[in-house]
Formats: C-alpha cells, structure tokens, sequence
C-alpha cells in the first residue's frame, strides 16, 4: 500500500540526512530564511535548471539567454517601483515584540505567540539594501534585485542591438533574488536568498492574450515533466489589489504542500508598464522598431516566473513514496530519470572478490560515457545498497556477479517496480540513454 500524502517533516529530515538541502549557517544555530544546498540537492536544482534552460532557451529560435548583475543602478528600482511598493503588512506585538506579516493572521489584533495586543500595521519594504564603494551616504545606497526579471528588462536594449530579434521573442534569466521576507518559513518555500527561473516574452500588445494561453499551457507541461501531478496543481486568478502593481493579469499555479494549497510558479502580464517606466527613468528609447511597418512602439510582456526553492519542494514531495517491497517498507523518491541526481549505481556483488570488483569498475567506466552520474557502493549488503538508491531517487541499479564473468550480462534492477532482469552492458546502456 503507497502512503500518498508525505508530512513536511519527512522531506526536511531526507533532505538533511541524505544531503539535499542543509539549515544555512548551520554550526552557528542558522540564519532564518537561507539554505544550504548539499551535493545531491545542488545536483537535483542544477537538472531542473538545466531543463528548463534547455526547453525553453537552447531549442528555441525566439529566446535569448542572459546572466546579468544582482547589484543594479538603484535608479531601476525605482523606475520598477520597487523602492516604493515592494512591500508587506508588518504588525509588531507590543508585549512581546514579535513581528508577523499582517495578511498571514487570522486575528489582527492578537498576538499568535503570547496573546498580547498587536500594534497599528505599517508597509515594510522587502529588498535588501547595501552600499557600493567606500562612501557611507544615501548615494551609496544599491539594492539586491527583488527579482531577476529587473536584470531582463535593463538589458532589453542591449539585446535587441546586438540580435535583432523580431517580435514575439523572450530574454530568459535563471538566478539569485533577495527579499527581506518578514516570516520566512516552511522550508525552502519562503526563503530570504532565492533562485527564480524568469523569461520575459515580448509580444505586440494585441497579441498578449494568444502569448498568455499558450505559456499557460508551457508552464503546466513543465510541471508534468518534474513529475509534478496536474491534479496536484490548481490555477488561481488573481484579483484586484492582490495583483503586482505592474500585472494586469496573473494566473498562480498553486501547489498541494502539506502546509497548504500555495503558490507555486506565477504567469503575468506585465504589460508595457516596465519597458515605460525605464525608458522614463533612463532616458533611453526602449522602443521596438518594425522593419516591415516602420512602426515604433514599446512591446507588452508575458512573464512566467518560476522559484527554483519552491519547484525542488513540489518535485521532491511529488517524488516521495512508501511502499512495500520484498516485505519491507521502503521509502523511494520516484524523480523523473531526467532530473534524478544520480542516473544509476554499479556495485559488484561482494566487495572482497577482486574479479567482480575489477569488472564493476570496468562497467561503470563504460556506462559513465552515457553519463557521467553512475554511482559506485560496495557497502554492506545488495538489499541495503538498493534502499539508499532508492532514497535519492536513482532511477537503476547494476549488479556484477560470477555470471558476469561468464556470460557478460549484469542485473539491472528498477527502482520504482524493484523488478531485475539480465541484460547485457550495451543494453543497460541504451536503457540509461532512453530516460535521461
Ligand atoms: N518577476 C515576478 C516575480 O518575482 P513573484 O510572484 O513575486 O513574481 C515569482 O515571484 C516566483 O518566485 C514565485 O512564484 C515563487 O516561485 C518564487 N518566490 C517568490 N518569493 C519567494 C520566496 N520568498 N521564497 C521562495 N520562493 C519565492
């Protein structure tokens, strides 16, 4: 029998004991709101990245890719209005001193933690400031970029002088943000250092809504290939002033946590509103020329915006089972091949016969040229190896054995039925291929 819900806890607890994701800081007792990624999970983030960047930059004619700067000229944040509205409710508890976001309670008026009155609530605004250079004045004064959507539409012009790309076409960016979050929490879903993958599709504005569609659709088979289920995700719309000062309209994809149905990725559109508001602020035309028309104007923007922290959560709670096998219960995460950390494990069937260890090693060699994540254990029994397999999610196991050094053929066993067949090398090889 599959336990079909998993507790936040237990992914916290496999995350941690396994080598995914870390407390930040953690020798010195953390730092609320960051996390350290430990090498499987910056493996697993590096895969779903990389998916991402291949699908919807590499293969595609109309999209450009970008890596700009995490400190920007603070005039951009202004012009984004960030320095003026990117902000949450703040009420501070007068006894106690705690400090809550005002639209996360229930009760406006009492302290959740000790009961006390809670004070008049008041905007707090969320980026991280600094100072660039030596000077300690208000000239000084940067910001870590909110979103990396700022570094896409700073860079518009730039792009478009050096490509010439014609509408519709996207500027795409995967990287750091920061937010200076009021109650970070729930693990990596709430986080003050975070990773968005962002694109900006630019569209002629009569053409937003078909461009809106077709994302929508993009975003939801995205999800599917994580291996995140569509009944697991449920669209919201976004209304009235719960929508970003710069949409006119926003779809969320929210997710099934076990904290809740909330947000997972967002779809906006944007508008011209960015693409004005710098060309006002910088003084610089950011419009678009038509060559065939001579036409001028500023492009609308579809923007889906997907945080990495987040999507890893939904992946690994959608991954994560319990079932029974060989009599025991184990417990596996069932990652699509694509994205799984480690691709297959090779170990010889005892760790003390120097021939079955010598032609291990050869078939890991020969299979790392398909991939190169093949996993080496020799520790303790065949069983126990499976198990820690199964944990991280590796997609297959190899065993060598005396027939192997008769006949050539290993066992390959799959994680997610635990059935084993003989095979040859080359079609272990060419199964590996098949999924990744
Ligand atoms: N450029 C648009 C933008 O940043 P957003 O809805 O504020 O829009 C986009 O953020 C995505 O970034 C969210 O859907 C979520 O996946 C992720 N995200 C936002 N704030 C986050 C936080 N504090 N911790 C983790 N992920 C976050």
């Amino acid at each position: 029998m599959e336990k079909k819900t998993v507790s936040l806890d237990t992914i916290v607890s496999l995350a941690k004991r396994r080598g995914f994701i870390y407390p930040g800081s953690e020798i010195y007792g953390g730092l609320a709101g960051t996390f350290d990624y430990g090498p499987l999970g910056v493996t697993l983030k590096k895969n779903i990245e990389n998916l991402w960047w291949r699908q919807f930059v590499e293969s595609r004619d109309d999209m450009y890719g970008i890596d700009a700067a995490i400190l920007m000229n603070p005039k951009a944040w202004e012009a984004s209005g960030h320095v003026s509205g990117f902000s949450d409710p703040l009420i501070e508890c007068e006894k106690c001193k705690r400090r809550f976001r005002a639209d996360h309670l229930d009760n406006p008026s009492t302290c959740p933690e000790c009961g006390g009155k809670l004070g008049e609530a008041r905007q707090f605004n969320m980026m991280f400031a600094t100072k660039a250079g030596a000077a300690e004045d208000e000239s000084a004064t940067v910001y870590l970029r909110p979103e990396t959507a700022g570094g896409i539409f700073v860079n518009f012009k730039n792009v478009v002088d050096s490509f010439h790309p014609k509408l519709p076409f996207g500027i795409a960016q995967i990287g750091k943000a920061f937010r200076n979050e009021i109650a970070p929490r729930e693990f990596v879903f709430r986080v003050r250092e975070l990773e968005q993958m962002e694109i900006e599709y630019f569209v002629r504005p009569g053409e937003w809504e078909a461009s809106f569609e077709e994302w929508h659709g993009l975003m939801h088979a995205f999800a599917a290939e994580l291996g995140i289920k569509k009944e697991d995700i449920h669209d919201l719309e976004v209304e009235g002033d719960d929508l970003a000062h710069y949409s006119k309209r926003t779809i969320d994809f929210e997710f099934d946590y076990p904290f809740g149905r909330k947000e997972l990725w967002g779809l906006a559109y944007r508008t011209d509103f960015d693409l004005s508001a710098h060309q006002e602020h910088s003084g610089q035309k950011l419009e678009y020329l038509d060559d065939s028309t001579g036409e001028k104007f500023i492009p609308h923007v579809i923007e889906p915006s997907l945080g990495v922290g987040r999507t890893l959560l939904a992946v690994l709670l959608s991954a994560y089972h319990e079932d029974e096998l060989g009599g025991e219960t184990r417990a596996v995460l069932k990652l699509p091949a694509k994205i799984a950390p480690v691709k297959a494990m090779v170990s010889p069937l005892l760790k003390n016969k120097p021939e079955l260890v010598g032609k291990a090693r050869e078939v890991r060699a020969l299979l790392q040229k398909v991939h190169p994540a093949i996993a080496w254990d020799d520790n303790g029994n065949i069983g126990k190896r499976y198990r820690r397999q199964d944990e991280i999610g590796t997609p297959f196991c190899i065993t060598i054995d005396f027939d192997t050094l008769e006949n050539g053929t290993v066992t390959l066993r799959d994680r997610d039925s635990g059935e084993q067949e003989r095979l040859t090398v080359e079609e272990v090889a060419a199964r590996i291929q098949a999924v990744i």
